[in-house]
Formats: C-alpha cells, structure tokens, sequence
C-alpha cells in the first residue's frame, strides 16, 4: 500500500485545527499508520527541507516549522500521495482549490497549514526522517 508523509504545521496546531484537517483524510477513506505530536528540531527540519536551502525564504521556512509543535504522520491507501496533495490544494493559500484544505484554514505562503510528500520519492525520505 502506498504511503506518504503528512504534517499539520504549527499555524494549523496554533489554531485548534489538527481534528478537523484528520478528519478530512480519514473521512476520504485514508488511514493513518504512525503518528506523533512534537516540535522540530533544527536538524530535523533541515533534513526535511534540505532541497529548500539556500533559497531566499528558507531562514524563515525553517524558524517558523521549528517554532511549535507539529503532526506528524504517515497516511496510506491507494495512489495516497496524488489522492493528499489533491485534498490539500495549492501550496500558497490563495491558489488552492475550493474546499482545499489550504482553501479552509490556510493562511499564507508560509503558513499554509499542511505539508504532503510531493512524490514517492519524497515519501520514502520523509518518512524515514520523521519516523
Ligand atoms: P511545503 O509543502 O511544506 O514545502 C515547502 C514550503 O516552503 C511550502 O510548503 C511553503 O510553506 C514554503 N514556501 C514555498 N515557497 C515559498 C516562498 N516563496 N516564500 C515563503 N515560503 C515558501
């Protein structure tokens, strides 16, 4: 079955949000097979991004992912990367489709509420940084 690397980003956390964005998967048939609430570390938000750094907004990316706690996850069902990055919508909030779940709660760029693997590779990566 495949997998992939979810986290419910701490503007998310912040706002009481970490129910309602699980319920969006679970009620779309995907199933949650590891989970833990925690804050980043550096290290670990590094490894996470490491294909972000030195671009402009990375200092930024990696203070505010390491700034509260975090959900971290791994989902999975069929074609579930695809089937999260669909339910998530656009990365920038003002982009995503309606009834994305950036559409719903995101509100920047850099607060746009949820993170998935963008492909299996990734997934495979990410989840062994997380987990
Ligand atoms: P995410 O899916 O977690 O992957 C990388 C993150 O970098 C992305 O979501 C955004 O939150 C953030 N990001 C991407 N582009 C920019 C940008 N131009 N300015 C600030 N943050 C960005």
């Amino acid at each position: 079955m495949e997998q992939t690397l979810v986290l419910i980003k701490p503007d998310a956390v912040e706002r009481n949000l970490i129910g309602k964005i699980l319920s969006e998967y679970e009620r779309n048939g995907l199933k949650i097979a590891e989970m833990q609430l925690l804050t980043a570390s550096k290290t670990i938000a590094a490894a996470h991004y490491a294909e972000h750094e030195g671009k402009p907004f990375y200092n930024e990316l990696i203070n505010y992912i390491t700034g509260g706690p975090l959900v971290a996850f791994v989902l999975e069902g069929e074609n579930v990367i695809q089937r999260v990055r669909a339910l998530n919508g656009a990365t920038d909030p003002k982009d995503a489709e309606d009834n994305t779940i950036r559409a719903l709660y995101g509100i920047d760029l850099s607060n746009n509420t949820v993170h998935a693997s963008d492909s299996a590779e990734s997934a495979k990566k990410e989840i062994s940084i997380w987990f």
